[in-house]
């Protein structure tokens, strides 16, 4: 069994009289310890997808399924929990603290956890040993988005869910935050989905899922994925 099932998935938003359907009947699976790849324009249902397998948002119907638990049927209560030990997020914009350094802004999401890896290490793992008392104010874009994986992957978590984490850098800074994120799923076999635009980036991934229009129009499973360095764009 898959890792993350994803089930005849509806995600309607009222609109007037009619309602915007995010996501469409889409249907997919990832499996434990792989490194897949969303693919899809501009509203095809992308951010609504995580967002629901995060726990941040519920599917209208269907069933969502991480780990062998119906993630769709958990109470207010259990979906706390689930967001809390399972889920680590990485947005575009890092979304870090402002008025904490960026140790403080690891270490507070960790203490939420029961289970978590030590912030100072996490930080040192993706290269800011020596940037723990900055603020985000004092690091470029590259070192906050790192700030921000090293916050999201201190928590230990089992599935880790970025949302277009190089959106927001450059050319080379970017392919560094993929560089990461591919060594820490090899690492930790931690389950990483990443939400891209760029086509050129499927060849990095276990699995390559492609939306449109709220719907999932294919899967392709790749079992040699290229290291990022050796991609071009
Ligand atoms: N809270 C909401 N209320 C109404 N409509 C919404 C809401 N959230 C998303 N939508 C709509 O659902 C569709 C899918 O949005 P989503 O954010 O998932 O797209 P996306 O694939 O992530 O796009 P992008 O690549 O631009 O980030 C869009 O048409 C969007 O306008
Ligand atoms: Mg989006």
């Amino acid at each position: 069994m898959a890792y993350i099932e994803f089930n005849d998935v509806v995600k309607g938003y009222p609109a007037g009289d009619s309602t915007i359907r995010a996501l469409d009947d889409a249907n997919f699976t990832a499996d434990e310890g792989e490194l897949s790849v969303i693919l899809g324009q501009s509203g095809a249902g992308k951010t609504t997808a995580l967002n629901i397998l995060g726990g941040m948002d519920t599917a209208t119907s269907g069933k969502v399924v991480v780990g062998g638990r119906d993630i769709t049927d958990l109470n207010h209560h259990d979906l706390i929990t689930y967001r809390r030990n399972d889920i680590g997020f990485v947005f575009q914009f890092y979304n870090l603290i402002p008025n904490l350094t960026a140790l403080e802004n690891v270490e507070l999401a960790s203490q939420i956890c029961a289970d978590h890896f030590d912030p100072a290490q996490t930080l040192e793992k993706v290269g800011l040993a020596d940037r723990l008392d900055n603020f985000p104010a004092q690091l470029s874009g590259g070192e906050q988005q790192r700030v921000s994986i090293a916050r999201a992957v201190a928590k230990k978590p089992k599935l880790l869910l970025c949302d277009e984490p190089t959106g927001a850098l450059d050319y080379e800074t970017g392919k560094e935050v993929l560089q990461l994120l591919q060594d820490i799923c090899r690492d930790e076999r931690m389950t990483v989905l990443i939400v891209t635009h760029n086509s050129a980036l499927a060849p990095m991934a276990h699995k390559v899922i492609r939306f449109r229009s709220g719907k999932v129009v294919s899967q392709e499973t790749n079992d040699h994925p290229t290291p990022i360095g050796e991609i071009e764009w």
